[in-house]
């Protein structure tokens, strides 16, 4: 397996280019499988993820075809016939997204067999909202040896669907199902993360009739058919973020180029209120810090607009420096502090209470070898290292394919000493 090596101290300068997102870029892809006609995808990102759930919709019948551009690729996905609408578990256990197909394969062949999914394990991480909201449609739905077996003869009816929490994943399922779904289909409480708005924008241009875009309130009229669309997946507000925090922790001043400060503005809020200097224009963010100790700050993880649960971890990685104790509450998912015990191994003060963590700052990291338990959590130990005095070894690498691009090329290019081991064949 890779290994990222860090030799940290050196404070980030220059340019990052932000890639496509990952949670736009995945949905997107599965979209495709509405429509026999071709859709394109522009910006998107290359990652372990993305020719993953490839694999999948491929053996569901899609053909993809992917030109690479200096920065990202232009995948282009044609699902002229299905040919399975079975999901198997090698494929979805790797990666949850892929257990979305549900909702495209139920609206465009009204069959569907989906393996329960896997992906980062930071919770219990239950389907039940897909399933209550797929049966409001009117779907028969049976759990089979950890198969969701899903089915609507005479196709789906729109319904209006309250849901008692918000999810990304069923929101985009169910947006999906109810595109070709017969009558209106309301989604209340629906997710507003940017990545729906995306998804909902890339399905109007292929044909579909949405309301509220960007609210938590959705109405879809179901169309008979959608069409062929080309679409650029917005930038990553994640990766951004990412690379937010890791300038305010070496100090430096990095600008983010394509990055949209709407997209995560609680977290630069966050950023300033702990005394980095942020500027946004269109087009591109810059972060600064001049030298002075950040200040500690409390976060409290939230859907969109809050703080998001995928920044959490490396937050928490910035904070371990901070002046002061900070309080970093995780309302997401209940497991995702796997990155307590290996920022520990740095040196880090934090003390773990239910769902908040208390992080006492302390004055400097010491580099040490660790492993990453997700994906996000990688990013926070790189994060760390890159502060931490000494040579840090990060290993179980792998996560952090999933979801970022050429990490260490990026930094390196602003200075960072970062590179990357191969794993011996
Ligand atoms: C999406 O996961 C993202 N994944 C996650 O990104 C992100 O952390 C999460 O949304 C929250 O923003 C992708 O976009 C591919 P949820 P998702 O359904 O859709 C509970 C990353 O690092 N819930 O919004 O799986 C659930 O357990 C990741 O890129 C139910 O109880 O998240 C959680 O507590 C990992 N029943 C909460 O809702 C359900 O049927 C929110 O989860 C569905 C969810």
């Amino acid at each position: 397996m890779d290994s990222i090596h860090i030799r940290g101290g050196r404070r980030l300068k220059g340019s990052i280019p932000v890639s496509g997102a990952k949670n736009a870029a995945l949905p997107l892809m599965t979209a495709a499988l509405l429509t026999d006609e071709p859709v394109k995808l522009t910006n998107m990102p290359r990652l372990a993820d993305v020719r993953t759930l490839s694999k999948l919709l491929g053996v569901i019948g899609a053909d993809i075809s992917v030109e690479s551009g200096t920065d990202s690729d232009v995948m282009t996905l044609h699902a002229k016939d299905i040919k399975s609408t079975t999901a198997p578990y090698e494929i979805v256990s790797q990666i949850r997204a892929s257990f979305w197909v549900l909702g495209p394969l139920m609206a465009r062949c009204r069959e569907a067999k989906v393996s329960l999914p896997g992906g980062c394990a930071i919770g219990a991480r239950p389907v039940d909202l897909y399933i209550k909201g797929l049966q409001k449609m009117g779907a028969e739905i049976d759990l089979v040896e950890g198969y969701v077996h899903a089915s609507a003869p005479k196709g789906l009816k729109g319904a209006v669907i309250r849901s008692p929490i918000v999810s990304v994943g069923a929101t985009h399922t169910l947006l999906m199902a109810a595109t070709l779904a017969e009558g209106e289909t309301v989604l209340e409480n629906a997710a507003r993360e940017p990545e729906i708005g995306d998804v909902a924008r890339c399905l109007v241009s292929m044909g579909a009739k949405i309301e509220g875009i960007g609210t938590s309130t959705l109405r879809i009229e179901g169309v008979e058919k959608l069409h062929s669309a080309t679409h650029r997946v917005i930038a990553d507000r994640i990766e951004a973020g990412t690379y937010a925090i890791a300038a305010a922790m070496t100090g430096g001043e990095v600008t983010l180029e394509g990055a949209n400060a709407e997209d995560f503005e609680a977290a630069l809020s966050v950023l300033r209120a702990a005394g980095a200097e942020v500027e946004s224009e269109q087009g591109a963010v810059r972060i600064a810090r001049n030298g002075e100790r950040l200040q500690a700050v409390d976060v409290v993880t939230q859907v969109f607009p809050g703080f998001p649960t995928d920044l959490q971890a490396q937050f928490m990685a910035l904070m371990t420096v901070a002046e002061g104790e900070s309080e970093i509450t995780e309302t997401i998912f209940e497991n995702r502090f796997m990155h307590v015990q290996e920022l520990a191994r740095f040196g880090a003060n934090i003390s773990l209470h239910g769902d908040k963590a208390l992080v006492h700052g302390v004055d400097k990291l010491k580099a040490a070898p660790v492993m990453a338990s997700d994906l996000r959590a990688s990013a926070a130990l790189i994060i760390a290292g890159l502060a931490a005095e000494g040579e840090t070894t990060v290993n179980r690498v792998y996560h952090l394919d999933r979801g970022f691009e050429r990490i260490e090329a990026k930094l390196s290019a602003c200075g960072a000493d970062i590179w990357r081991e191969k794993a011996k064949q």
